[in-house]
């Protein structure tokens, strides 16, 4: 197959560092504090960390690798998501259903101490907790969100199909996951997130 850029897709060496890095990337995005309005719970205490820290100040960035869009394809790349807490909520990135609701994901960490955080629309949830060398198989209709328990950053690699796509609406539309992963002394529980309205299915992300 030809690609849009003219390239007939190749293999690609990719090199993966523990930090994150990803040579060999395609694509490089990031997320700054001032990006994630209404994420999370206590909305002053994201403000305060805003005036902190200045609207340029990173939340997360991912590295990723894709030769094509087409289903069969597969996405790989990095999340390195920077710690913090909001209140008692722990850093989180956005968090998404895939656009195709079925498509699985695979995270793999890489360093740091953090959790997935996997909730369904009918009402199932679950945390995996990720260190070094553990990994979490997501299986799809799955909505999943990194959340950094730790002190360091939290990095995954992430391996999923191509054409998943994500829908960030849906998590936005119910006021935000129904979990929340709060402190507790020195490790982390869940708590219920007051702004839950339920989740509803069919929107567009
Ligand atoms: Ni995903």
């Amino acid at each position: 197959m030809v690609h849009e850029n003219g390239r007939a897709d190749q293999p690609v060496a990719l090199a993966i560092t523990p930090t994150g890095d990803l040579h060999g990337a395609s694509r490089h995005y990031e997320k700054k504090l001032c990006d994630m309005a209404g994420v999370y719970a206590d909305e002053s205490a994201w403000l305060a960390e805003r005036a902190a820290n200045g609207d340029d100040s990173l939340a997360y960035y991912v590295n990723e690798q894709k030769y094509q869009d087409g289903p069969g394809a597969l996405i790989v790349g990095t999340s390195v998501l920077l710690s913090g807490s909001y209140g008692d909520e722990f850093a989180v990135t956005r968090g998404h259903l895939h656009g195709i609701s079925d498509r699985a994901e695979l995270y793999y960490c890489l360093s740091g101490r953090g959790v997935m955080l996997l909730e369904t629309v009918d009402g199932d949830s679950s945390t995996i907790e990720l260190t070094a060398g553990k990994a979490v198989n997501v299986p799809g209709q799955w909505i999943h969100r990194s959340v950094n328990v730790g002190s360091e950053p939290f990095v995954t690699m992430f391996c999923y199909s191509a054409d998943a796509g994500q829908n960030y609406g849906i998590i936005a539309d119910a006021g935000g996951m129904k979990n929340l992963v709060v402190r507790d002394d020195d490790g982390w529980k869940t708590a219920p997130n007051p702004r839950h309205t339920g989740y509803t299915v069919g929107m567009t992300p």
